[in-house]
């Protein structure tokens, strides 16, 4: 019998899975390849490996990382072996239990670290796309463990990331900021945080072995060098390990506030109609003036001032006299055949596309133009530059400041569409250690409301009541 063989790549959760198709007489059968060649794949399971003392930012950049990937579309999930350990042994006592002497602490460690990549696993076999294993993983040892478990077990990429820090302003800074608030230290005062937490890290110095080119030279990995002044890249192994890489380049951690807001009300929004590119409307130049006097009384250095290429952004700047550059990317999500019409214009022209953008907004393309997921790409660049920035005020877009705020404050795509942005208010976010703080500022200047509630009834071609009930969203 002729049997030909090929291969063909199948999307499947988690990625892309590679098959082998036996073509026997008269039809094709399946056979799956992997998961033993998964490792060579473009898109199999990745585990990011953190490394590296206490107090090196691991857990920052976990979070940090893990907001970016999911935010682009990428299924990410810290697994933080801190956690486990707290559930396990309820009250910490003090810094001996991380000496690597003491045996009995060392049993619970190792298993703490055995549940959490079980759970990982799990994730990574279901749903997950790439997990990030927050731990201190300090030892030869341990990451021969973790590597070991992740690639011939469960094959899995495995990608280390290193933070290395020998600033002592730096460690400082974070043992300040970040271990003293732990959970570990509820019951003490901070002096004696502080000085068990020394202590801590200097248990762990006693077996610390950095990675090294030399023996670690077959392994992918990233090592950061006091919180990004220097960086060394070795066996990146694909897209994703290169993004990370890419990402890690571009973040910072000084202190700063990123300003967003839309642009004062459009003559188009007061006619309810979406997109186009109009000027601004009386109350809109009147919050053009009051967004330069606001800026000027928040009195940041440096301060520089983004807007889209489109007028009512432009016209919005008007008032500054910081630097300001325009970007094409910050233009508004384009509605294509249905720019510059009014909601009820679509509803009648267009039915079908109505009912499809309430069923699934984020995905949803309108004919000729974008979805949300199109304009999450388009900003992406944008996000990378904020990133690299230190005070900033973008002034957008309704879609446009949704998507942002989403990748700011951890917001998914179910939500990213809903999330409400009323013109004429600007919102400052400020990042803090694991997070955002944000404060909202309405400066008092009426403008029509272009906000629309998620339908409640998302039937596919059923009318909806509440589309109509309410002002038309412009986006
Ligand atoms: C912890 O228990 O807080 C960290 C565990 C580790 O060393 O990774």
């Amino acid at each position: 019998m002729l049997i030909h063989s090929l291969e063909q790549t199948t999307l499947c959760r988690g990625g892309f899975r590679r098959t082998a198709l036996h073509f026997k007489g008269s039809h094709f059968t399946s056979m799956p390849i992997g998961p033993a060649s998964c490792p060579q794949l473009a898109n199999c399971p990745t585990v990011i490996v953190m490394v590296g003392l206490p107090a090196r930012g691991k857990t920052y950049m976990s979070k940090k990382l893990t907001r970016y990937l999911n935010w682009i579309g990428v299924k990410c999930r810290v697994f933080n072996v801190g956690e486990y350990r707290r559930s396990a042994v309820k009250e910490y006592k003090k810094f001996d239990f991380f000496d690597p002497e003491n045996k009995e602490a060392m049993k619970i460690r190792k298993q703490c670290a055995l549940d959490a990549l079980a759970d990982m696993s799990l994730w990574l076999e279901g749903e997950g796309e790439v997990a990030v294993f927050d731990a201190t993983n300090t030892t030869r040892e341990r990451r021969q463990l973790v590597l070991d478990y992740c690639q011939q077990e469960k094959n899995f990429k495995v990608f280390f990331i290193e933070s290395m820090c020998d600033d002592p302003e730096v460690v400082a800074e974070n043992v300040k900021e970040v271990k003293v608030n732990s959970p570990d230290y509820r019951n003490m005062n901070k002096d004696e945080a502080m000085r068990d937490f020394l202590e801590r890290i200097r248990m762990y110095q006693k077996s610390y072995e950095p990675l090294d080119t030399q023996h670690d030279k077959e392994k992918s990995f990233i090592q950061v060098h006091n919180v990004g002044q220097r960086f060394l890249v070795n066996q990146i192994q694909d897209h994703v390990q290169s993004k990370i890489c890419y990402y890690l380049m571009n973040i910072h951690v000084l202190p700063r506030s990123i300003y967003l807001t839309r642009h004062g009300e459009s003559e188009l929004n007061i006619k309810g109609r979406i997109g186009g590119d109009s000027s601004l409307s009386f109350h809109g130049r009147q919050f053009a003036n009051a967004l330069a006097k606001f800026m000027e009384e928040q009195d940041v250095n440096n301060l520089k001032v983004w807007t889209s290429q489109l007028k009512r952004t432009i016209e919005t700047a008007g008032g500054f006299h910081a630097p300001i550059e325009q970007w094409k990317a910050l233009n508004e999500i384009d509605a294509g055949v249905c720019e510059e019409m009014t909601y009820e214009e679509i509803q009648e022209k267009y039915p079908e596309e109505f009912a499809m953008r309430d069923q699934d907004k984020y995905h949803y393309r309108y004919p000729r133009g974008e979805s949300y997921q199109d304009l999450v790409a388009r900003l992406e660049p944008v996000i990378m530059e904020l990133e690299r920035q230190t005070n900033v005020l973008v002034i957008c877009h309704q879609a446009v400041m949704r998507c942002l705020l989403a990748y700011f404050l951890d917001k998914n795509s179910d939500d990213l569409p809903y999330l409400k942005v009323p013109l004429h208010t600007v919102m400052k976010l400020t990042p803090m250690a694991y997070g955002c703080k944000v404060e909202s500022f309405y400066l008092n200047i009426e403008a029509v409301n272009t906000h629309r509630e998620r339908p409640k009834n998302t039937d596919p071609l059923r009318k909806s009541e509440d589309a109509l009930e309410t002002v038309p969203d412009h986006y």
